[in-house]
């Protein structure tokens, strides 16, 4: 895929975003958070992402009748720090969690459990049982689930928490397999195109009252929006046969999920939710007219361009007649451009020693990241200005599934994540997100507790 270089193609907020990003970068390297003893740090726009949250309100507002309930609840994995949480709460949004990590961390943000969801594919019945006692609204993903919630219902009476299904349209994947949740062997929800599998979810719906929700996710990056679109469709018009067979309206709300994808090769903002909203609009009339409440799941989109992460380049260097920027940022914050490098291309944008944009004619050079072992590289074969040592190298749209969700990978340490935004005075302010990992944490994390442990674990059966 060809990348285009990261100021071509803006749109207006891609120049405002751009203009946050550099002031940021270099402030962060005036005050220290970014240099020779901090020489990687994860950076988010806090304009950026309150901008995000109130586009994707203001596109479902535009599209649904006057009154409908609209539940936007971020996906926790793309970005899992509870500041950012707090940040969406604040912003109208809620949670969907996919483990008790992330709907703890979705608590300690102070998101209501009005405005939480629970779709992992594995949720163990102690987890189902929480998050009932929470009143968090849960999807069964499959008939074994369902009967752990039916002993649930069961033994404390209706639910206070929402429930519903996850199904699966089985209508194909995107451009990258491994995100594309739609095909017909997915692991995720019941296939209904599986032979009885319709049918059996209309009998689920029909024998127990307290079932009011469907939930289908198309997939995550490289979705097609006509996919995304007829993954809604199925979804919606299996709402309305359960709800024509059950003589009432017990499907009450639809949880069309996430997928938005962002465009890593250029700043341009699309798809925008709003193009989204209008598609869904043409392609589902009934999904906005009032009768159904809507939940949507979105996270790369409203997160992955306010995050960027910057890294020091500690050495430069050839090799073969390649150029290498060796930096801090490689498989640690980056595994899936790190280890599926054509599917998930990063952009890289080149700052000098104080962080100012760097000029000079592009040269050919490898972005290479700390980890021992050779693909670990954030960019290969890049024309970017030659980045010489002391400078930073910055990998762009990475404030979904990148920093925000460490690999500890040769025991890096986390690297602190800071928020920005203008301090009204012309200047940046900053906030702490998530301090960095001491080296001590590292240790303290991989056993050092119990570093005796095996030297002195006997055998004490007899033989
Ligand atoms: C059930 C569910 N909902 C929402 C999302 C978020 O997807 P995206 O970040 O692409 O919007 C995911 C991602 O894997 C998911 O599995």
């Amino acid at each position: 895929m060809g990348l285009k270089g990261a100021d071509n193609d803006m749109s207006e907020d891609g120049g405002q975003r751009i203009g946050r990003r550099d002031d940021a970068v270099r402030a962060a390297v005036e005050r220290g958070l970014l240099g020779p003893d901090a020489p990687i740090v994860g950076l988010l726009d806090v304009t950026g992402i309150r901008a995000s949250a109130a586009e994707l309100r203001r596109a479902f507002e535009a599209v649904a009748a006057p009154g409908t309930a609209v539940l936007h609840a971020f996906a926790v994995k793309a970005t899992p720090l509870v500041p950012v949480l707090r940040l969406l709460a604040e912003a109208g949004l809620g949670a969907e969690v996919a483990s008790a990590g992330e709907l703890a961390l979705a608590r300690a943000a102070g998101v209501p459990a009005a405005r939480t969801v629970f779709d992992a594919p594995a949720k163990t019945g102690p987890e189902l049982r929480e998050a009932l006692a929470l009143g968090v609204a849960v999807n069964a993903d499959n008939p074994q689930e369902l009967r752990r919630l039916d002993a649930l219902v069961g033994a404390g009476g209706p639910a206070s928490s929402p429930l519903g299904i996850r199904v699966n349209p089985q209508i194909g994947a995107g451009t990258i397999g491994a995100t594309s949740t739609a095909t017909a062997t997915s692991k995720f929800g019941v296939g209904l195109r599986d032979a009885g599998a319709r049918e059996w979810v209309v009998q689920a719906f029909t024998e127990r009252p307290w079932l009011t929700r469907l939930h289908a996710h198309v997939g995550s990056q490289g979705i097609p929006l006509s996919l995304l679109a007829r993954g809604v469709a199925e979804t919606y018009a299996l709402a309305e046969e359960i709800n024509a067979r059950a003589g009432r309206r017990q499907v009450d709300t639809l949880d069309i999920g996430g997928g938005l994808s962002v465009d890593f090769a250029s700043e341009a903002a699309e798809p925008t939710f709003a193009q989204y909203a209008r598609l869904l609009a043409e392609a589902v009339p009934g999904l906005f007219d009032g009768r159904y409440g809507l939940v949507t799941e979105f996270g790369r989109s409203l997160l992955a361009r306010h995050g960027t992460v910057v890294a020091r380049v500690e050495y430069a260097k050839h090799s073969g007649g390649r150029r290498i920027a060796v930096t801090h940022a490689g498989v640690q914050v980056a595994p899936r451009t790190v280890y599926v490098p054509g599917a998930w291309p990063l952009r890289i944008a080149a700052y000098d020693a104080k962080g100012r944009p760097k000029e000079g004619a592009p040269v050919v050079q490898d972005v290479a990241g700390p980890a021992c072992f050779s693909g670990d590289l954030l960019a290969e074969g890049r024309a970017l200005p030659p980045l010489e040592q002391g400078d930073f190298a910055a990998a762009l749209d990475t404030g979904a599934y990148y920093f925000g969700s460490h690999y500890s990978y040769n025991s890096l340490a986390r690297p602190g994540v800071y928020g920005f935004a203008p301090d009204g005075d012309g200047g940046v302010a900053f906030a702490v997100v998530r301090e960095p990992q001491t080296v001590a944490e590292v240790v303290a994390e991989s056993g050092g507790a119990h570093a005796d442990a095996l030297t002195t674990l006997r055998a004490t059966g007899s033989r």
